[in-house]
């Protein structure tokens, strides 16, 4: 397993190209499955997690090819039974089960287990999917569905903490080929939903809304192949603007989108950091003092629970105390034990954690945990004095392209410790 050596205290300095977002590809691919023709996404991450999304399709029948950022796919001849090892080991893949019921009518995928941050349900995906006229069976880890014929529906998505963004997603998907038209109430409005939305209509599908709280998809006989560009991923992008105040360095953002975390600037901003837009791009620096801040993470458009992590790690070092609350999965707070070994002062109070800002961190020996977590870590290794090792950084490979050498391209001292041989991913 690799790991991560990082000499801190180096302000980043340069520029970084922010990659496609994985949150929008993941789906993307899955939607390939709705037609027989070929297809063709752009901007996509080299990351485990959409070569793992590759590996299910192809487990169903599809031909993938990836190279140069560019994914080639074609569901030509597909069977509904993905591989249970994959299927269970990768929560995400749980949007393939939209587009096979669509396709073929019925599907059997094996139930996502639960995760790092949370048991992680799809009570709501499959109530979606009987609103449009499907038999569910539960057995053996797996879900079956069944629809001899998708009837389009009205149908309310919000659960206890919210949208399901993977839920909206499957359903949406399922009802592109449904006959009639379905409504998706209290649908996630994020935008990787949109740029989904984009790519089924340039498949020739009908959805009006998409990125607002109603979806309206009016049925349509098939879909047929079709090309996209992903949307630049706003995660990497806050993760690295939340790194370059974390070391009071200034860097440019390349190919970020700031209309698509507008939350997480308005908090950076609200904690002292300079953020300005020349141009497509956008730049961070420090401001004279940071300050610390309260979050409460939400559904989009507010601050979200992919950055609240990563924003901790700033906050360990902003004097003061700043609350942060993770309102959207039960256990999300796992990088607090672990930015305490580099003298980080969190204190867990039920949904909250209370951080009292440090004048320094120093490096230490740390563990990641969960892809975002492990970021966090990364940023409080970069900010601290003397060397931090961190373990296990193939969670960090699932979600962000290449971070090492981007780093290091920023300026950072930090390299890879490939130990092959040892089960490493
Ligand atoms: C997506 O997961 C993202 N993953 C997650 O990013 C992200 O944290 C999450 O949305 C929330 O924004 C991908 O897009 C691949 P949800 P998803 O369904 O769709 C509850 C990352 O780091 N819920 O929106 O699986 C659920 O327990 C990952 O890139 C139900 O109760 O999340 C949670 O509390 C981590 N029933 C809340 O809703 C359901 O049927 C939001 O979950 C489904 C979800």
């Amino acid at each position: 397993m690799d790991r991560f050596v990082i000499h801190g205290g180096v302000p980043l300095r340069g520029e970084v190209t922010i990659s496609g977002a994985k949150n929008a590809v993941l789906p993307i691919m899955a939607a390939a499955l709705l037609t027989s023709e070929p297809c063709v996404i752009r901007r996509v991450p080299d990351l485990s997690d959409v070569r793992f999304m590759a590996r299910i399709l192809q487990s169903l029948g599809a031909s993938v090819r990836f190279e140069g950022g560019v994914l080639a796919i074609q569901a030509r001849q597909i069977q509904g039974h993905g591989d249970y090892e994959l299927v269970r080991k990768m929560r995400g893949s749980i949007c393939v089960m939209g587009p096979l019921l669509a396709r073929l009518r019925e599907t059997r995928v094996a139930l996502p287990g639960g995760c790092a941050i949370g048991v992680r349900p799809v009570d709501l995906h499959l109530k979606g999917f009987r609103a449009l006229g499907a038999e569910l069976e539960i057995a053996g880890g797996y879900v079956r569905a069944a629809a001899p014929r998708l009837i389009g529906a009205e149908v309310f998505l919000g659960g206890r903490a919210g949208p399901t963004v993977l839920g909206t997603a499957n359903i949406m998907m399922a009802a592109t080929l449904a006959e009639g038209i379905t409504i998706i109430d209290s649908a996630a409005c994020e935008p990787e939903i949109a740029d989904l939305a984009g790519f089924l209509n340039e498949m020739g599908a009908r959805i009006s809304g998409a990125g607002s709280p109603v979806i309206t998809i009016a049925g349509v006989k098939e879909l047929h192949g079709a090309e996209h560009e992903a949307i630049p991923d706003r995660i990497e992008a806050a993760t690295f603007a939340i790194a370059a105040a974390a070391t009071g360095g200034e860097i440019t953002l390349r190919n970020a989108r700031p209309d698509h975390f507008r939350a997480v600037l308005d908090k950076l901003r609200e904690a002292g950091v300079t953020v300005e837009r020349h141009g497509p791009a956008l730049v961070v620096r420090p401001g004279p003092v940071l300050r610390p801040v309260d979050i409460t993470t939400q559904p989009y458009a507010g601050f979200p629970t992919d950055v609240q992590a990563q924003m901790m790690a700033l906050m360990c070092l902003a004097p003061g105390t700043s609350v942060i609350t993770e309102r959207i999965f039960e256990s999300r707070f796992m990088h607090a034990a672990e930015l305490a070994r580099l003298g980080a002062d969190i204190s867990i109070e039920g949904p909250s954690a209370i951080v009292k800002g440090v004048s320094a961190l120093s490096g230490a020996q740390m563990m990641a945990g969960d892809l975002r977590a492990s970021a966090a870590l990364v940023i409080a290794g970069l900010a601290a004095r003397g060397a931090t090792e961190i373990l296990r950084v193939y969670h960090i490979d699932r979600g962000y392209e290449n971070i090492d050498a981007k780093l290091r391209q920023l300026g950072a001292r930090l390299e890879r410790i490939s130990e092959a041989g040892l089960g490493g991913e």
